[in-house]
């Protein structure tokens, strides 16, 4: 399986990346980024990109690609709500516009959130954006797509927020996440555990098109 990557320096896509990185099923990896992972592997190869809404200069480089692993997504706390609507949604939907063009085969994997808004009509403003985001990304003709939606996620082997406050949390009650991603599959999961997941549903499929916690948990 060849995989595209965003958001590979943040918390869920250094896990995948290390997930991607070890798995024998996955042949190539490519990176696209606006800073680099600082990693080096014979599978690895990264684009450094500045414009998260346009891939006219890169197109050439994101053919021939199975699926895509979409990482890249912002915290809405302290944000304007219409930077926040167009990290999450334009710079998604840009990116998933321009892959299913070059790649009609690909499975297309986006992270979101528990409690992520379906009908974008609750009352939580970062929960019916991404509630958007999801329908529409289901709406395109990719081969498949999917939505997790993790509720917490432990790091593990190294990987840290690039969140400076996201980082803090997890640092501090670490005992606390180890315990609940032991007992909660509900409201826990893990770096390893939601990359290991990733590629498997990538590859393999899923019975339904959006995956909570505890759907992650069991894979
Ligand atoms: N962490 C959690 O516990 C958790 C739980 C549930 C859901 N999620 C969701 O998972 C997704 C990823 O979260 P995370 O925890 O991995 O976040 P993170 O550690 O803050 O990393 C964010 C990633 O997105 C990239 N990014 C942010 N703003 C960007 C921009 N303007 N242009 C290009 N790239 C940008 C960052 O790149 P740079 O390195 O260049 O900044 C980094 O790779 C988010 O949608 C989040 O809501 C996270």
């Amino acid at each position: 399986m060849k995989v595209i990557l965003f958001g590979a320096t943040g918390l869920v896509g250094q896990g995948v990346l290390r997930e991607c990185l070890l798995d024998a099923g996955v042949e190539r990896v490519l990176v696209v980024g606006r800073s680099p992972t600082g990693q080096q592997h014979a599978k690895l190869r990264e684009i450094l990109h500045k414009d998260f809404t346009d891939y006219a200069a890169i197109e050439s480089e994101l053919a021939g690609y199975d699926a895509c692993l979409f990482c890249l997504g912002v915290s809405s706390v302290g944000m304007d709500a219409e930077r926040y609507r167009h990290l999450t949604y334009d710079v998604t939907l840009a990116a998933a516009n321009t892959l299913v063009r070059l790649n009609p085969g690909m499975v297309f994997i986006y992270v979101t959130g528990r409690s992520t808004d379906s009908t974008e009509q609750g009352p939580l403003r970062w929960a019916r954006v991404k509630g958007k985001t999801e329908n529409d990304l289901l709406k395109l003709p990719f081969k498949a797509a999917y939505m997790f939606r993790p509720a917490g996620i432990q790091p593990l082997h190294g990987v840290r927020s690039k969140t400076g406050w996201v980082n803090a949390i997890y640092v501090v009650a670490a005992p606390l996440w180890s315990y609940l991603a032991r007992t909660s599959p509900k409201f826990m999961t893990t770096s390893e555990k939601l990359g290991r997941a990733m590629i498997k549903v990538a590859r393999d499929g899923y019975p339904k098109p959006v995956l909570e916690s505890e759907d992650i948990n069991a894979i």
